[in-house]
């Protein structure tokens, strides 16, 4: 499907890039933006063989610069929630992905460009990304989900120091305080996001699939119950074709051969 504001492309087989392209406001998320990206999720997800999602930005300054201040400038409380409640859908759908889903940080990640970050599984950085919720700065609290994963991400001191002074974290830190995984050269953070996603990919389907949703559903449960999950994906597996593939070809010492299934 085409898309004015973004592209969606398969470098390979099984791995997805949605790339933000907006030139002209930094990639920033007005509500064409949402509505694309909320069909280019359902697109993803609706491909059995799609394995891994990176999402990143077009141009090389910004991977996302926020929510498009130029559009929501004029909004009643009543536009502010719809909008609002737009940007969650979306970042709720990419969330709730089956495959996981990797940010490409590649410059600004600020307001809603962070809040898009924090809703997929992981971020990468560039040696230029900056992060920040600089919304209090416009007058206004975040409004696509930042007090709530920033907060849960990186916790609540620090969350609320950023969320509160709106200071603008570098790679670097954004790794110290766990906010991003790694940081590459700009020119090798596609490289090296693509690299890890043909590492998932070769993996089990199946189980990568089961990680993820274990690992995000168990952080809403306490210990004992979020393990009893665990336990019932794990006697699950053993019922999967990825199962009985993974352990033959151990046991053959040849490279498993994954239908995930
Ligand atoms: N919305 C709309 N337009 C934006 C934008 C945004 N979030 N960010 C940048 N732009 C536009 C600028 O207005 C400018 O347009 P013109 O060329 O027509 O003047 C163009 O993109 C280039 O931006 P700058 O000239 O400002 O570029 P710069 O290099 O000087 O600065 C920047 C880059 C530091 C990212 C700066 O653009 C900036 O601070 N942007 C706003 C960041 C921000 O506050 N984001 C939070 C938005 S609120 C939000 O996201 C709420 C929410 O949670 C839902």
């Amino acid at each position: 499907m085409p898309y004015s504001n973004l592209t969606l492309s398969q470098p390979e087989p099984g791995l997805y890039l949605l790339t933000i392209d907006r030139p002209k406001a930094l990639n920033a998320l007005n509500a064409a933006t949402l509505a694309e990206l909320s069909a280019a999720i359902a697109e993803v997800r609706a491909d059995e063989g799609a394995r891994v999602l990176l999402v990143t930005g077009a141009g090389g300054k910004a991977f996302v610069a926020g929510a498009d201040i130029a559009e929501m400038q004029g909004y009643t409380p009543e536009q502010a929630r719809a909008f609002s409640a737009q940007g969650m859908a979306v970042m709720h759908a990419i969330e709730a992905l089956p495959v996981p889903v990797i940010a490409l940080v590649n410059g600004y990640a600020l307001g809603g460009g962070c809040e898009l970050a924090l809703s997929c599984d992981w971020i990468l950085a560039s040696e230029t990304a900056v992060f920040g919720q600089p919304e209090v700065k416009l007058g206004i609290p975040p409004g696509f989900g930042g007090t709530q994963r920033l907060t849960r991400l990186v916790g609540r001191a620090m969350a609320l120091e950023l969320l509160t002074t709106a200071r603008q974290v570098k790679a670097d830190e954004a790794v110290a305080i766990g906010l991003a995984n790694h940081v590459y050269p700009a020119a090798d953070l596609r490289a090296r996001g693509l690299e890890m996603a043909r590492t998932i990919a070769a993996n089990g389907p199946v189980p990568v699939r089961v990680a993820k949703q274990c690992a995000q559903r168990g952080l809403d449960l306490d210990l004992a119950n979020a393990c009893v999950l665990e336990t019932q994906s794990f006697a699950l597996s053993f019922a999967t074709e990825d199962q009985k593939e993974g352990m033959s070809a151990f046991l053959a010492k040849r490279p498993p051969r994954f239908s995930g299934r």
